[in-house]
């Protein structure tokens, strides 16, 4: 460990010690790795200089493990490049190859943890669709899928947004808001997605029919048709948390390398309507024990441990604070906000 200036410090960098702010809040915390954007932010805070780590790099994923998921992400981007350009590509040699690659991929020990540290902001569309397969391949796992029923699940979760290669860029990648306009535009993918890989799987495969229903929501406020969960697949429902799930932690990966209980909870409040809560409780169930003695911020700042998951409300754990126990059920107006580092 050593302190460096701000103006040696390079992406890649990992945070040997927590960055903090002028009035004390946590900005970075240590093991971060730096990222260009974060030396921008770090010179707005103020901050001149930082502890790094110049020993072996944090985070560990296995090497068979990155060379499958780059693979994965580098076949689904040629594809949709080729789409893109109005040629056709053969989705059912695609399908089939990605979807062997996430079954391996969510068959590794550390599937979901090093999702998170395989993740980057570049490429954002890629890696989303191999992610949600491999998110989608583990839910399916939980609620019982295996053989032919998981490859599809898994093939389907890959190709969900194939529709998104016939999208305007300029709106695919539009940094800010979209307008209603072009929010209409983006609504469009399921439909491109499924005319797409029914030409290839055939009307009513379940790729296909992913790629068309995973927008849907249970309360029938979803879109392109606003159906109700009995006229949906338990894939699509599947690959429908898997997305909403994905595209949370990713916005968070800048700030935490793992899935947080904010993220866990707003699933489990979106099991209220919008996704099958059968499915958000078999995800819940298999990944909110990774919280277990984990350190914690409570809403009101206090910092505790969890100390037991309830069942029935996994996200509203009893966090133990000095002497005392917060029942997070019984303290409704409190909330995990965050994780927080070993001292
Ligand atoms: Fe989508």
């Amino acid at each position: 460990m050593r302190r460096i200036s701000l103006s040696d410090l390079h992406p890649g960098s990992v945070l040997a010690k927590p960055v903090y702010g002028a009035s004390g809040a946590l900005r970075l915390n240590q093991g971060k790795q730096i990222t260009r954007q974060f030396l921008d932010s770090l010179s707005s805070w103020g901050i001149h200089s930082v502890y790094v780590d110049d020993g072996a790099p944090l985070p560990v994923v296995p090497e068979a493990m990155k060379a499958t998921y780059y693979e994965a992400v580098g076949r689904i981007k040629v594809a949709m490049e080729i789409l893109r350009r109005g040629s056709l590509v053969d989705a059912a040699a695609l399908g089939s190859q990605l979807g062997e690659f996430v079954l391996q991929l969510a068959a590794e020990p550390c599937a979901l943890s090093c999702l998170h540290l395989l993740r980057e902001r570049d490429d954002y569309t890629f890696h989303h669709c191999i992610d949600v397969g491999i998110v989608a391949a583990l839910a399916g796992k939980w609620l019982g899928f295996s053989g032919t029923d998981l490859l599809q699940l898994a093939m389907a979760g890959a190709l969900h947004d194939l529709g998104k290669a016939r999208l305007p860029l300029e709106i695919l990648n539009k940094p800010g808001r979209l307008t209603p306009e072009e929010f209409d535009v983006v609504k469009t993918h399921p439909l491109l997605g499924h005319e797409l890989l029914t030409a290839e799987f055939g009307p009513g495969s379940v790729v296909a029919r992913v790629a068309l229903e995973h927008h849907e929501r249970t309360d029938g406020s979803g879109y392109p048709q606003g159906l109700r969960p009995a006229d949906t697949l338990l894939a699509s429902r599947i690959v429908a948390m898997a997305d909403v799930y994905d595209a949370m932690t990713s916005r968070r990966i800048y700030r935490d390398r793992s899935p947080e209980f904010a993220v866990l909870a707003q699933l489990q409040e979106d099991s209220f309507g919008l996704l099958d809560p059968r499915v958000v409780g078999a995800f819940l169930e298999h990944v909110i024990h990774y919280a277990h003695g984990r350190r914690v911020r409570l809403s009101n700042g206090q910092i505790g441990r969890v100390v037991f998951i309830h069942e029935m409300a996994p996200t509203r754990p009893i966090v133990e604070v000095g002497v005392d126990l917060v029942d997070l059920m019984v303290r409704k107006d409190l909330s995990v906000v965050d994780e927080v580092d070993e001292e």
